[in-house]
């Protein structure tokens, strides 16, 4: 339908010449991720001996995808760039925006009402400047991706963080800020620290209730939310090649959750299958031609702690279903040990809801998976103790699912079927009872499990699991429950077992869809018009962002974050979404999650301008009036979540010039830069608690601004006393001057004026 055979040829092509290339030069074998990123160098064949988590690299990636949360700063941003057309194949996918309440036909209706002002903007910018369209209902993102455009070997960016579900296709596909996916639909090099690798080597084969998503819970559970950072997971072994495609993909999905910059999988027969099964045996013809070139040279799996930076195993043999949660996705627990863990922590055993879909997991297998032990529900007499939600991930996975009857079998447990859309995952979930804020229990098989996330109540504990896990538990309403040795009191007060889930890797009669909705771009965009009303509530065209300069002085603490600072935190999701084409509009949330670490409350900061306490927009804005910079100061991981740039534009918007933390996130220090902020590290982190609530900060040789060269800043407290501190930067010769012109984006208008 839509994918570029012609470009994939193209990347295939040149792949012998320059992976053989960079062997030469690196002077051993190399890993899939290391053939993928040396075939994508935005110079072409390789020079150098790129140094892993050291050596900042332009690359040349093959496809952008875009959803339509990010996509409308992405493309107001790009309309600002002076350019014609996107320079690489791009799509925007409209699943973001699309509440979950009462079931698919409804909610969609609602959904285009009350949103079609964003919708017919994405719609015509498309249409404009020749990226594809999937409307509204089309399916989520990764799905949509992953059945029409991954590709083995192929680099990809996204403006969302799980735009690495494209590793389960054999990709090396990274979540970026919607800045950086303007450079590349600008036709400019996109910049990447050269990652390091961690490999997992998957031994042993997964059987019974153990699926795909408990292999990533276990290496959440091994590596925590900051264990991946700046590195590419690469997962092989007989336990990678015997799991299906879209199992490679859950798996790769939830590397965003241990914060790697993406996860990939070597091509394989599994691949192979699922690009024949999605109609596109071309692309599986053209990646047998270069199979070896798709994968790791068979030394490196061989002896791979020679290879790898990290390596872990993991016996799926061994390895028992997980429930990860509550309130962060690396907090594992294998079944069996829940009543336990959840007794001594308070959390209720009660399960209310088992939502089954998002990006993570609603392939077809994961449907009939889970479908498998929710008939047994039907079969067995079993009552369904918790309310069931299903999204599948794309219009083709749902006709395809109600064609094969696997809907109607959720529907007899009187499921709500959601749009194929994020809904629940992304807080949009309109959930009957959620703001009496009642502690209460949730299972699902998304991915992130930060609280308010699901339904916007902080007493929600959600826990993460598989899609067949989730269906058990519903079933038995019980959070401890654990079906490999369990019984649930079926209507005849018999005591009855799960049978082990059985599914399909892909539909046993083949996919099918009447409309998969999408929409391919006008040939000659030119004519189109693109609308954004002066008074519109959603959308803003952009002003450019002033230079912050060389000189920051009497610069004030807008707030000291106290420790964890998501992008949730920074930038809220849930019903601001509205606003994520609206600049100003949405600056009304910035910061009001984070925690006030001097009265550990949120939104709530003391102003140095009265002495009083208020919340954080209004205390900033108020300080925006009166021309005074302000600082926000952080603890560790600074930034972690999803890729949205709004988390560094709203800051940026209401006058922040610095952040300084303990450590950042990827993405989010990215964004930072981009949007000509400084983005700085304690160089001593016990500095961070020598910051007082009234404090004022003097750069002191911001002049002096070079890569390599810490900067220093002068923190005057209220009695006057002084403490001189160092502060670590990232920028490099090129990041600088993004700073210096305002933004990045300043710098590529300049350039294409
Ligand atoms: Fe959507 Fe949740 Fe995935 S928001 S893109 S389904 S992580």
């Amino acid at each position: 339908m839509a994918f570029d055979i012609e470009m994939i040829k193209e990347t295939y092509s040149r792949m012998k010449d320059r992976v053989d290339a960079a062997k030469e030069v690196v002077g051993r074998p190399l890993t899939h991720s290391e053939k993928i990123l040396y075939n994508h160098l935005w110079d072409g064949k390789a020079t150098e001996s790129y140094v892993r988590g050291k050596s900042y690299v332009d690359f040349a990636p093959d496809r952008i995808a875009c959803q339509d949360a990010t996509a409308q700063m992405a493309l107001l941003q790009f309309m600002q760039a002076g350019k014609d057309k996107v320079a690489v194949p791009t799509t925007v996918h409209c699943d973001h925006l699309i509440q979950a309440k009462i079931g698919a036909d409804k909610d969609l209706q609602n959904a285009i009402n009350q949103s079609s002002e964003v919708f017919n903007f994405l719609e015509s910018v498309s249409n404009k400047y020749g990226i594809g369209f999937w409307k509204p209902g089309a399916g989520i993102i990764h799905q949509v991706v992953l059945e029409n455009y991954a590709f083995p070997g192929g680099m990809m960016i996204g403006t969302d963080s799980h735009t690495v579900n494209a590793g389960g296709l054999g990709m090396v596909a990274i979540g970026v800020g919607g800045a950086d996916a303007v450079d590349v639909m600008a036709g400019m090099a996109w910049e990447l620290k050269f990652p390091k690798l961690i490999g997992v080597k998957l031994t042993g084969k997964l059987s019974g209730w153990t699926a795909p998503k408990d292999v990533i819970l276990k290496v959440a559970d091994i590596l925590t939310v900051k264990g991946g950072t700046g590195a590419i997971v690469e997962y092989f072994g007989e336990g990678a090649t015997s799991m299906s495609c879209t199992g490679k993909g859950t798996i790769c999905n939830m590397g965003a959750e241990i914060g790697a910059t993406t996860s990939t999988f070597g091509y394989d027969e599994s691949m192979e299958r699922y690009l024949r099964a999605t109609d596109r045996d071309d692309v599986a013809d053209e990646a047998n031609k270069y199979k070896d070139y798709l994968t790791a040279d068979p030394e490196v799996y061989a002896n791979p702690e020679k290879y790898f930076d990290e390596l872990i195993e993991i016996n799926l043999d061994e390895l028992l279903p997980h429930l990860n949660g509550p309130f962060t996705p690396d907090l594992g627990t294998p079944v069996g040990e829940m009543t336990k863990k959840a007794t001594e922590n308070g959390w209720p055993l009660d399960v209310e809801w088992g939502l089954i879909g998002s990006c993570t997991n609603s392939s077809y297998e994961d449907l009939s998976r889970a479908a498998s032990v929710a008939k047994q529900a039907v079969d067995k007499g079993l009552v369904t103790k918790a309310e069931f939600g299903i999204n599948p991930g794309s219009e083709q996975v749902r006709f395809t699912a109600e064609r094969d009857g696997l809907l109607q079998i959720f529907e007899d447990l009187d499921a709500r079927i959601f749009t194929n859309a994020c809904g629940p995952c992304i807080g949009q979930w309109d959930r009957k009872g959620a703001d009496e804020k009642k502690k209460n229990t949730i299972v699902h098989s998304f991915n992130r499990n930060f609280a308010k996330r699901a339904d916007g109540n902080p007493n929600t504990h959600a826990f993460v699991g598989s899609p067949e896990l989730v269906a058990a538990i519903a079933i038995s309403g019980r959070l401890d429950f654990n079906p490999l040795t369990d019984t649930i009191k079926n209507k005849n007060g018999e005591e009855v077992k799960l049978d082990e889930p059985t599914g399909f890797e892909l539909p046993p009669k083949g996919f099918d869809v009447e409309d998969p909705g999408y929409q391919a771009p006008m040939v000659d965009g030119s004519g189109v018009e693109v609308v954004v009303k002066d008074d519109s509530n959603r959308l803003q065209l952009l002003t450019p962002f002033k230079p912050l300069g060389d000189k920051i002085e009497g610069a004030k603490l807008l707030i000291k974050a106290f420790g964890k600072c998501t992008t949730d935190h920074i930038s809220m999701a849930g019903p601001w979404l509205r606003f994520r084409g609206h600049l100003d509009n949405i600056s009304d949330n910035c910061l009001i999650g984070a925690v006030n670490a001097f009265n550990k409350e949120t939104n709530k900061v003391k102003s140095q301008l009265t002495g009083e306490y208020g919340p954080v927009p209004a205390t900033q804005r108020a300080y925006k009036a009166e021309g005074i910079k302000t600082v926000v100061v952080g603890d560790h991981n600074y930034g972690e979540g999803s890729s949205r740039e709004h988390a560094a534009m709203e800051p940026r918007h209401l006058g922040v010039a610095a952040v300084i933390v303990k450590s950042f996130a990827r993405i989010h220090e990215t964004n930072l830069k981009k949007q000509g902020m400084l983005g700085l590290t304690f160089a001593n982190e016990a500095d961070y608690d020598l910051i007082q609530e009234d404090d004022t900060f003097n750069f002191l040789d911001l002049d002096k601004f070079a890569p390599d060269t810490p900067l220093t800043i002068e923190v005057v407290h209220a009695d006057g006393s002084k403490d001189e501190i160092k502060v670590n930067h990232t920028y490099n010769e090129n990041q600088i001057k993004w700073y210096k012109a305002g933004s990045a984006l300043n710098l590529i208008a300049a350039e294409n004026a």
